[in-house]
């Protein structure tokens, strides 16, 4: 999108209305039990991306359209609720993966036990769910309390991927039709990742009376966040093959380990330099990490996956910056209004 200064950071604008979460997270997480308190604040007191609510809090000020630039305190409690359904599913995601590594530290269940992470997430689940309450917007409520819905939806859509031998029930698959198709893979990633962040935009405009009675930002807002929420998955899963664990702050190889089957892998098989999909297949099946890296090297799958996520990147932004398709050069119906904050937006896709 041009006009966008590419050396901007996203993050700035909102930097302060961030570090004011930061310090009010802590306090929406407070309880007077040190153990579960503890391991409720863990992730939020490592340093971390904050993608979620920069991206809230930013469509916040750019669909603020009686005074661009500006965050309600309704606004800001929503992007500290959209932050704590992420940690709660991040607490409970390391349970599943047997994970004991995120941003560099070790994760709450490799420090505190499953048993307590699986409740520190419940717990924050909890507390978010109040704070929820508290915004006496029951759209919003019934918008949130669906992302969570989907949360779990998406996981177990990815349990009954046929990869992981536990959710098999002994079924052996043994041919590239028993895989997911690409579909299913956009469909569980979705529901994954993709709702949290596009519902989060969707429910921060309905947060403002004005932009509230304008479908056209309301979904100008939603799409955005699908296609970020997607293109941010397909990058994720294209690091698991393509980044080292140092380099990632948590596990490299994951999906292949655990039989968890991403874009990387079905790409590899499909399009220019694909490779054997049933060669690609037995190498899976054999969990011969060397000969499927090697595979999905050759077949290009993570390039693939990462040339899909900037299609996403870019619908992303064209939802916010409508793409001139008249003849006369006017913009089609849909557009975010300038402003630095749309700007920054945009950037974030790139
Ligand atoms: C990270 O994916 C995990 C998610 C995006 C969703 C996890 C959702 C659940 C565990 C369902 C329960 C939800 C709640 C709200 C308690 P990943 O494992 O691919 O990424 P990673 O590399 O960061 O671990
Ligand atoms: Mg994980
Ligand atoms: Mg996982």
């Amino acid at each position: 999108v041009s006009g966008v200064a590419s050396s901007m950071d996203p993050f700035r604008l909102v930097e302060q209305h961030l570090q004011r979460l930061a310090a009010e997270v802590l306090q929406a997480v407070a309880v007077d039990h040190p153990v579960l308190q503890r391991a409720a604040q863990y992730f939020f007191e490592l340093p971390g991306k904050r993608l979620r609510p920069a991206v809230v809090l930013l469509m916040a000020q750019a669909t603020c359209l009686q005074s661009l630039g500006t965050v309600s305190h309704a606004q800001l409690q929503l992007a500290m609720i959209t932050e704590m359904i992420h940690t709660a599913s991040l607490l409970h995601d390391d349970v599943i993966d047997e994970s004991n590594m995120r941003r560099s530290a070790s994760t709450v269940n490799a420090l505190f036990g499953n048993q307590l992470a699986v409740l520190a997430g419940d717990f924050l689940l909890a507390r978010a769910s109040v704070c929820l309450a508290q915004l006496r917007d029951c759209d919003v409520v019934e918008l949130l309390s669906r992302v969570i819905e989907h949360l779990v939806q998406g996981e177990v859509l990815q349990l009954n991927d046929p990869g992981p031998e536990h959710a098999r029930n002994g079924r052996s698959p043994n041919t590239p039709d028993d895989w997911p198709t690409f579909h299913a893979y956009m469909r569980k990633t979705w529901y994954k990742t993709a709702s949290l962040i596009a519902n989060s935009c969707r429910a921060v405009t309905l947060l403002n009376p004005v932009s509230r009675n304008q479908p056209q930002i309301v979904h100008a807002a939603a799409h955005y966040g699908d296609h970020l929420g997607l293109a941010f998955q397909l990058v994720d899963d294209a690091m698991d093959y393509s980044i080292s664990s140092s380099n990632m702050g948590k596990p490299a190889n994951k999906d292949l380990m655990q039989g968890t089957i991403t874009a990387p892998v079905l790409l590899a098989a499909e399009g220019p330099a694909n490779v054997d999909a049933l060669e690609l297949h037995r190498a899976w099946q054999r969990r011969d990490k060397e000969r499927v890296a090697e595979l999905v090297r050759k077949g290009l799958g993570v390039e693939k996956t990462l040339a899909l996520a900037a299609e996403h990147a870019r619908e992303a932004q064209n939802a916010l910056v409508a793409p001139s398709t008249a003849a006369d050069g006017i913009s089609s119906a849909g557009a975010l209004p300038p402003s630095p904050a749309r700007d920054a937006l945009c950037h974030l896709c790139e």
